[in-house]
């Protein structure tokens, strides 16, 4: 446990996080970031199983023992639906991980039909079936995972203006007319894809819902840091680091998009 304000360590393969990074800001205003990304693996959705545990273990693992974190946030569903069991073994705090949003959408829905969009792993992960199964067994489950929105939602952080087909054609057969019932709810299952809430909305069906994870994630945080709270000051300056696990592909309108967001260090991770 850190003496200062909590230390909170957030990891994505990208800048997805930084959308669960601004849920924690605005919940608990003064905690310490500390925020991993790892682009050197980047992207996470097409990548084997058994690789992606063993390579978030062994990232998190070296960046959790020399930063000392109180909490640790695995901000990508990609990775959390497949290496919480490995972390929480060998990461002594709290490991939280942010998972397809599948409960509140179904109790959202009213045409019982819900889009999942995640990375192409997300989507398939035996722990996603287990969620549907628990939460949305008699629903429509539209399933539509994506890579090129995941490096969509990276250009648009980057400053990068989107071309609406090129979006529209990575959600597929999410709306597709006449599907039966209609989806009017969607799970925004990745990290990045919260960035393109917008432009998402903009060539969907008017009344869709676009859930997340976020902000369900920033209250439990609160809530496992429970009397830690008290170290929070909101008068003080807040200490934002962004770690790259490869700082060089971090290109010039990344790094100016991470300052723009209050990231006041870029530095490599595991250096
Ligand atoms: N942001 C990540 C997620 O929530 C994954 C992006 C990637 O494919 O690397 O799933």
């Amino acid at each position: 446990m850190t003496q200062g304000p909590p230390r909170i360590l957030i990891f994505d393969s990208g800048v997805g996080g930084v959308t669960v990074a601004r849920e924690i800001w605005n919940l608990l205003p003064g905690s310490e970031t500390i925020y991993v990304c790892d682009n050197g693996f980047f992207p996470y959705g097409v990548k084997p199983e058994d690789e992606l545990i063993a390579r978030v273990t062994s990232v998190l693992c070296s960046v959790a023992a020399g930063c000392e974190p109180d909490i640790v946030v695995v901000a990508c569903n990609t990775a959390s639906t497949v290496a919480l069991p490995s972390l929480r073994e060998r990461i002594l705090v709290p490991v939280v991980g942010v998972v397809p949003a599948i409960k509140p959408a179904a109790a959202l829905s009213k045409t019982r039909a819900i889009g999942l969009l995640g990375t192409p792993g997300t989507v398939r992960r035996a722990y996603t079936q287990d969620l549907i199964d628990r939460f949305a067994s008699d629903y429509t489950i539209v399933r539509v995972g994506s890579a090129d929105l995941v490096l969509m939602a990276e250009e648009k952080f980057a400053g990068r203006d989107l071309d609406p087909r090129r979006l529209a054609a990575a959600l597929g057969p999410l709306f597709e007319p006449g599907g039966s019932p209609a989806v009017d709810v969607v799970v925004l299952a990745c990290t990045h894809f919260p960035l393109l809430r917008a432009d998402l909305a903009a060539i969907a069906p008017a009344n869709i819902a676009w859930i997340d994870s976020g902000a369900a994630i920033a209250r439990r945080i609160g809530e496992l840091l429970g009397g830690e709270r008290g170290r929070i000051s909101p008068s003080k300056p807040l200490s934002k680091i962004f770690l790259a696990t490869d700082l060089d592909a971090i290109s010039p309108a990344q790094h100016g998009a991470l300052r723009r967001e209050g990231f006041s260090e870029i530095r490599a991770a595991l250096s």
